[in-house]
Formats: C-alpha cells, sequence, structure tokens
C-alpha cells in the first residue's frame, strides 16, 4: 500500500470520471489533496483532507493564481496529476471545425501546458516532484475521425516528454498514463449496450498513478504506459 503522509498531490479533473477515482486513491494514503476544475466544490470529498481549488485551467492566469493559492496554503506540491482533458469528434479532417479544434487543444493540450508552467518552478526549487498526466490511447495510436483529440493527446505526450528531460536534474519526473476507454458513468451513458468488461475500470489507473507517485517508482521518468484492459 503506497503512503503519502505530508505529500501535497494536486489533483486536475478532480470532480470527473477518473478523477473520482484519483482523489479518493490519493486521499486514501494520508495525502493533503488538492482538488480543481472549473466548479468544484469542497463537498465533492468528504474528507478533511481534501481542499477544493476552483480554476479554468484553459486560461493562463488563473492556473497561476490558484496554484500560488495552493503553494501559499500548503508551502509545496510534491505531486501533480494532471486529469482534466475531454473528447470530440466525428467528422473527417476536412469537416472538423475550428471550435472542435480549439476546445480540443485548451482541453487536452492548453491546460496540461498552464498547470505545468504554473507547477513546475515550484517543483524545481524544491528539487523534487511528480507529474502524472492522462494521455489516452489514441494519442499513440491516432484514430479516424478524431483529428482534433488525437492531434490534441499527441502534442500532450510529448510536453510531458518534454518536461521529463526538463525535470531529470531537478529531481522531477513526469509520465503519462494512456487509458483505452473506460467504464465511467458518462461511457456507460453514451453507449448503453456496449460490453462494459472490456472497459479499462478507472480505479486501475488510479493505482497507477499512485504507483508513479510513490517512492518505488522514483527511476521512472519519460515513460508512456498503456492502460488499455481487457478491450486490447
Ligand atoms: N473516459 C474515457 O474513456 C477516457 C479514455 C481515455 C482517456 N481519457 C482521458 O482521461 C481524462 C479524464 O476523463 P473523464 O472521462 O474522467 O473526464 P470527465 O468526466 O469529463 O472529467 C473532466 C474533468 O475535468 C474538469 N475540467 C473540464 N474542463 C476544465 C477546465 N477548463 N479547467 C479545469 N478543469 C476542467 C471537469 O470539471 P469542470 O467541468 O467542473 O471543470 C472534470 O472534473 C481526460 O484527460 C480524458 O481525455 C478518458
Amino acid at each position: 500500500m503506497v503512503e503519502l503522509i505530508n505529500k501535497v498531490a494536486l489533483i486536475t479533473g478532480a470532480s470527473g470520471g477518473l478523477g473520482n477515482f484519483v482523489t479518493e486513491a490519493f486521499l486514501a494514503t494520508g495525502a493533503t489533496v488538492v482538488g480543481v476544475a472549473r466548479s468544484i466544490q469542497p463537498s465533492a470529498f468528504a474528507h478533511p483532507k481534501f481542499v477544493a481549488m476552483p480554476a479554468d485551467l484553459s486560461k493562463g492566469e488563473a492556473t497561476k493564481q490558484m496554484v500560488d493559492a495552493a503553494i501559499q496554503r500548503f508551502e509545496k506540491l510534491d505531486v501533480l496529476v494532471h486529469v482534466t482533458g475531454g473528447f470530440a469528434g466525428g467528422e473527417l479532417i476536412d469537416n472538423t471545425d475550428d471550435v472542435t479544434w480549439d476546445k480540443m487543444m485548451n482541453l487536452n493540450l492548453r491546460s496540461a501546458f498552464n498547470i505545468c508552467r504554473a507547477v513546475l518552478p515550484h517543483m524545481r526549487k524544491a528539487k523534487r516532484g511528480r507529474v502524472i498526466a492522462i494521455g489516452a490511447r489514441s494519442a499513440v495510436e491516432p484514430k479516424a475521425y478524431l483529428s482534433a483529440y488525437c492531434a490534441s493527446k499527441a502534442a500532450l505526450v510529448s510536453l510531458i516528454r518534454t518536461a521529463a528531460l526538463e525535470g531529470k536534474e531537478d529531481g522531477i519526473t513526469a509520465n503519462v498514463l494512456l487509458p483505452g476507454t473506460m467504464d465511467t458513468p458518462a461511457n456507460r451513458a453514451d453507449s448503453p449496450s456496449a460490453d462494459f468488461s472490456k472497459w479499462v475500470p478507472p480505479a486501475k489507473v488510479a493505482s497507477l498513478a499512485l504507483w508513479l507517485a510513490s517512492e518505488e517508482a522514483s527511476q521512472v521518468s519519460g515513460a508512456l504506459i498503456p492502460v488499455y484492459g481487457a478491450g486490447l
């Protein structure tokens, strides 16, 4: 069992389908969790070590202000789990509109850029840190009709691998988990007739995130970890 007592983890997208599991998993280790989403409330997790910090991560200045407030309160951030992201598509590249493109780039890439840009200076100063980002299988196996989604997740992978290289001398690791379709309430609602047993349980993705934050994973950086489950 991973113990992260006295550690502070900032988890973006904490209120979402996967973020819920990641937040519960980190709280169970004894870590303090700063949960971030645009509309997150303190009541989202009934735990004394949960703190809600609402922010729109597509906005650089708002992201920096939120991270600065977290640092002011806790004096450090040991772990960043960047879960925020989303999905859109269904059209050929030819018919993909600017709205879809910008939405995917903002949600999946710019949010990661903004949160890394805000958190990394503090980790660099502390000479330690763990960055764990949630990509997607489509980041390395693009699919037709999902150009904006796949391109944004592929760029996220590149950003996080760069963070791994730049963190090398400062005790910072950075890794990306690549889930296949997960068994979330939203996916069940969207595809009620699918075989849910083929989908990845979000709790398994949360466990891997936890492991990457643990002492055991101190030598793992720049990794892309497939989590494709029974649907492989
Ligand atoms: N679901 C899948 O099958 C699947 C498969 C592969 C990869 N993934 C990836 O896994 C991650 C989690 O997926 P999920 O299904 O759990 O997503 P989700 O349920 O839609 O949750 C998204 C979370 O991000 C927050 N968020 C959205 N926009 C934001 C913004 N601008 N600033 C700050 N927070 C924002 C949402 O809260 P607010 O709306 O309150 O901001 C929510 O907490 C994503 O990166 C997704 O791409 C998912």
